[in-house]
């Protein structure tokens, strides 16, 4: 309920006495709920490699109070085979070298809408959204992306058969970014908003692919999605979407530097002086509640600790750890982006100190068989599995003592909320999210540069506080209060949705 609905009820109840008290209806005094697409890769309920997954899961959820939102993702292989029933209910023509496809419709349990783009030859494959199992990227990333783009402008121009026609698009990171173009180039009178999650994943391909992809000539310059000679999905994005957040106000801040900005900041900056860039941040969901999860071995809260022993307990049989010492988590994709390679050099002073390692993931060859090189040079005090296994990692977030994040750039960061929920305190590089997400010393400990010497006197200070049960049981206690719920992150987006559809509407009165 909005607070103004919220401030009326109680005016008006109390002047009235009960018994004469008419219904009132409280729509009436909410905004009405407008019609929203939500364009996403992934999607946490049927498929997901990272934070977008949960994010694209929790977001329309919440918002779902104040308006129609719908989420379109791709039909992969890991959707179809999800056990749910999927109606085809309208159909994409195809463009150039995008074929025709079909939309299928889910409707989850909680009400929620997913429209399913489907054309097997495109999705219905073994791997993730965005490579074979050995991790290379499919050669055909352009056309099934730009097929997303485009059943999203179709579906914003009534053209898709579905019988639902949203007010708003609102695309989520590359794989979704040719969505505002492709809505722009066709002229729909629909705005679109895009969210970017990762500036470091641009979707890029040939300029020749321009003619595949029905890109019109003027788009492919500098002015549009040209990038250093090639295309990029997500300058589209920027370019064509009326307004684009990201995912922290720092990230927000970091992405218009050239330290950051991945060769976008100028265009980023041009977009700050239009007001068209703002950061919203990302918050966690209900499911991340500690003394119910049912994914954990035992339950636990803050004056019920015992149930934080059996999930640590768990973790050292797991991963073959002795039963001493301090334990430090990493639940992470192993990408450079997230200084592993920092982690694997401070391992020593760790192990030195008496604690142990239990490492979680997945991703780049080198980093994959560095980590696993780790754990065999300190049997019983570094454990490490590659693989992706959501009740480990969450049995890793309540069993740790501290989650190691020395991320050389994080957007927002969910790890460090999910830690903290359940009193892991996170060691984090000041950057992005993180910086937003932790307060230094008091729910979890930040350091400054992306180097060993700044890591290390962050692991001096925890293992420092460890020393100290009453303060680190304070800091736990803080931590898990800590992190914010998606509820809160509800209003800044339900503000821009209502303000972007209003600049439209006047925009269309303009003679
Ligand atoms: P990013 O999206 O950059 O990977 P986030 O911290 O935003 O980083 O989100 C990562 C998400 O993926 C979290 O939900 C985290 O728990 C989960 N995750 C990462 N690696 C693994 C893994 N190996 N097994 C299970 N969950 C993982
Ligand atoms: C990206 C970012 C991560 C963020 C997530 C969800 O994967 O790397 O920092 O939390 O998206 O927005």
């Amino acid at each position: 309920m909005g607070n103004a609905a919220a401030i009326a009820r109680t005016h008006f109840h109390a002047m009235i006495p009960a018994s004469v008290q008419p219904t009132l209806h409280l729509e009436s005094l909410q905004p009405p709920k407008r019609r929203i697409l939500f364009v996403t890769s992934e999607f946490a309920d049927l498929i997901k490699v990272g934070g977008l997954g949960d994010v694209s899961a929790a977001l329309p959820r919440a918002l779902s109070a104040q308006h129609d939102i719908r989420v379109l993702i791709p039909g992969y292989r890991q959707v179809l085979e999800s056990g749910r029933t999927l109606r085809i209910v309208g159909h994409i023509k195809g463009l150039a070298a995008l074929p025709a496809c079909k939309i299928g419709r889910l409707d989850l349990a909680d009400g929620l809408i997913v429209y399913v783009l489907l054309h097997p030859a495109l999705f219905d494959r073994t791997g993730s959204p965005y490579g074979d199992p050995q991790g290379h990227d499919w050669p055909d990333n352009h056309i099934r992306f730009a097929s997303l783009g485009l059943a999203a402008a179709e579906i914003a121009m009534g053209q898709a058969g579905i019988h639902w026609r949203p007010e708003l698009v609102h695309a989520n990171d590359w794989p979704a970014a040719m969505a505002p173009a492709y809505m722009t180039w066709r002229k729909a009178k629909v705005p679109s908003l895009l969210t970017i999650h990762n500036l470091a994943y641009q979707g890029i391909c040939d300029m020749q692919c321009s003619a595949e992809l029905a890109i019109p000539a003027d788009a492919c310059g500098m002015e549009g999605m040209e990038f250093y000679g090639k295309l990029s999905f997500l300058k589209a994005g920027i370019c064509y979407a009326n307004h684009v957040t990201t995912v922290s106000h720092t990230y927000a801040q970091e992405i218009t530097t050239a330290d950051f900005g991945c060769g976008l900041e100028g265009m980023l900056q041009a977009k700050v002086k239009a007001g068209q860039l703002s950061g919203i941040i990302n918050g966690i969901d209900a499911t991340w509640e500690p003394a119910s999860d049912p994914h954990l071995v035992q339950g636990f809260s803050m004056d019920q600790w015992q149930g934080k022993q059996a999930n640590a307990a768990y973790v050292e049989q797991l991963f073959g750890l002795a039963s001493d010492g301090p334990l430090f988590g990493v639940v992470s994709r192993l990408v450079q982006q997230k200084g592993i390679d920092l982690t694997l050099q401070i391992a020593d002073q760790i192990v030195n100190n008496g604690g142990r390692l239990a490492v979680i993931g997945r991703g780049e060859a080198e980093l994959e068989t560095a980590m696993e090189e780790l754990a065999m040079r300190y049997p019983g005090r570094v454990g490490v599995h590659i693989g992706f296994n959501e009740t480990d990692a969450r049995r890793i977030f309540a069993g740790s003592d501290f989650l190691l994040m020395p991320s050389r750039f994080e957007p927002c960061g969910l790890s460090q909320m999910y830690a903290q929920r359940f009193a892991s305190l996170p060691i984090a590089r000041r950057t992005g999210g993180l910086a937003d997400t932790i307060e230094d010393g008091v729910t979890g400990f930040l350091f400054n540069e992306a180097s060993v010497d700044s890591y290390q006197g962050a692991i001096r200070r925890a293992l420092s506080i460890y020393q100290h049960p009453e303060l680190l049981n304070a800091m736990r206690c803080r931590a898990m209060r800590a992190p914010l719920l998606w509820q809160q992150s509800v209003k800044p987006y339900d503000r821009l949705y209502r303000q972007l559809l209003n600049e439209v509407h006047a925009a269309a009165e303009l003679p």
